[in-house]
């Protein structure tokens, strides 16, 4: 087990370079399964989750040839519908290895999913979607197992606004028979991006990025040369790191458009914000003004960076609203932060924040992905030694955080426990 150990209450400044969108790449890896010809994705971020997931293909029988930031994956030799179960069940869009495999073979057995522990995150609306085209599911011993005999187009209404539904819909429907349409799906950017990716690859994926998605099977799929975009969340960690250290950060390589909530809610708290083509300049000089927020899908404020702001709202003036709209439980990390002398009550889904004078550092645990990130931060903002444990959480979804921070003269360094 690995541990950071920082030294807080210093402003950090430069420049830090975002990866691509882990959220992306883990649904383009199984995409490209669906293709009968080898397909080659750059800016890969170099993340535990995409190990994991080119171990999978391996196991499945596809070739791999993963450098740092560019994976290779040729799909010819598939010959296996069942991924290791160790390795499934240890991330959770090892779902999208469903719709990949049950469009590719017509069948497709898999652990549950894993990932982290922020609640209670059913699959229900995926199942619903693949049986809508003609699948039928049995789950027994903690397996999935889907099966149809070929897969026909249908008019699919998703009851919740679900990422990984939307995405894993898309990769069943590309070359099923018929037309196949979407409603109320997701629009987060990187629901365009796997769209893009499967459109290069020969399939008819119209309105991504809208409520309603049409999807016109074909039926083949071709590689195809194809770059991620840049993750909106490591960005938006960036982000608060700088409003936190009351820093001057400039935060490269990334599509401003993708960050307009957490731009406009960090503008309210009185950061700093210059918006450039690609780059973004984060600065704070001043006090932070407290603010409410309310986790959304797309365009709304994103959950993935509730955990990351709830530290910058723990040290604004005034009492700050969190509601948490996407999971019922992603504030278990908040018994941590109090550890460092944050005031926060919760109440259901509300998170009350009032906000303190200064954080001081304490050993603290990094309980999932974005709780992690949110420890770093507020042991980067705190007087004194913060120890953040269980780091491997933090390398599931972001590139060499420690390296990113001490670029920009973080006082920052990985230990093993
Ligand atoms: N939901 C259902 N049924 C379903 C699917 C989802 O009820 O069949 C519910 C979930 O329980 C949740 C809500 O719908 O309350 C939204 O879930 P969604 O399916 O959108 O989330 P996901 O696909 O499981 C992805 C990201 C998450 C991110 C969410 C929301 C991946 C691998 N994960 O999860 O990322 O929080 O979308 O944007 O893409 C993270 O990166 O830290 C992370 C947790």
């Amino acid at each position: 087990m690995e541990k950071f150990i920082i030294k807080g209450g210093k402003p950090l400044r430069g420049s830090v370079q975002i990866s691509g969108a882990k959220n992306s790449a883990v649904a383009i890896l199984p995409a490209a399964l669906l293709a009968d010809t080898p397909s080659v994705i750059d800016n890969l971020p170099d993340i535990k989750d995409i190990e994991l997931l080119a171990q999978m293909i391996r196991h499945l029988g596809g070739k791999v040839e993963k450098k740092k930031h560019e994976i290779v994956i040729d799909p010819e030799g598939l010959n296996s519908f069942y991924p290791p179960r160790d390795l499934a069940s240890q991330m959770r869009a090892s779902y999208y290895l469903i719709g990949a495999l049950l469009s590719k073979f017509n069948e497709a057995v898999i652990a549950m999913p894993g990932g982290c522990n922020i609640g209670v995150r059913p699959i229900d609306q995926h199942i619903k979607g693949f049986e809508a085209l003609g699948a039928e599911t049995t789950i027994e011993h903690g397996l999935i197992r889907i099966k149809a005999k070929k897969l026909v187009g249908n008019h699919i209404y998703f009851d919740v606004v679900s990422v990984g539904a939307t995405i894993n819909l898309m990769l069943a429907a590309c070359k099923a028979e018929g037309v196949t349409i979407l409603e109320n799906c997701a629009k987060e950017p990187h629901v365009v991006d796997v769209a893009n990716f499967l459109n290069a690859m020969g399939a008819n994926i119209k309105g991504a990025g809208t409520d309603t998605i049409k999807i016109t099977g074909v039926d083949k799929l071709h590689g195809c040369h194809y770059t991620i975009i840049p993750d909106q969340i490591e960005a938006g960690t960036y982000m608060v790191v700088a409003a936190a250290t009351k820093g001057d950060v400039y935060i490269k390589g990334v599509i401003p458009n993708h960050l307009e909530a957490i731009i406009a809610k960090l503008t309210e708290m009185g950061v700093i914000i210059e918006e450039h083509d690609d780059v973004i300049r984060v600065r704070r000089e001043g006090p932070l003004k407290h603010v409410d927020i309310k986790t959304l899908p797309y365009p709304g404020f994103p959950t993935d960076m509730q955990q990351p702001m709830a530290v910058l709202l723990a040290l604004a003036d005034g009492i700050s609203v969190i509601t948490e709209n996407i999971y019922e439980n992603r504030f278990k990390y908040l018994d941590e932060l109090k550890k460092m002398g944050a005031r926060v009550r919760v109440e259901g889904r509300t998170a009350i924040i009032e906000g303190v004078e200064k954080l001081t550092g304490a050993p603290v645990y990094a309980t999932d992905l974005r709780a992690g990130a949110a420890m770093v931060i507020a042991g980067l903002a705190a007087e004194g030694i913060t120890e953040v444990m269980e780091v491997y959480h933090i390398d599931r979804g972001y590139e060499a955080m420690e390296v990113k921070l001490q670029a920009l003269a973080a006082d920052i360094i990985r230990v093993k426990e």
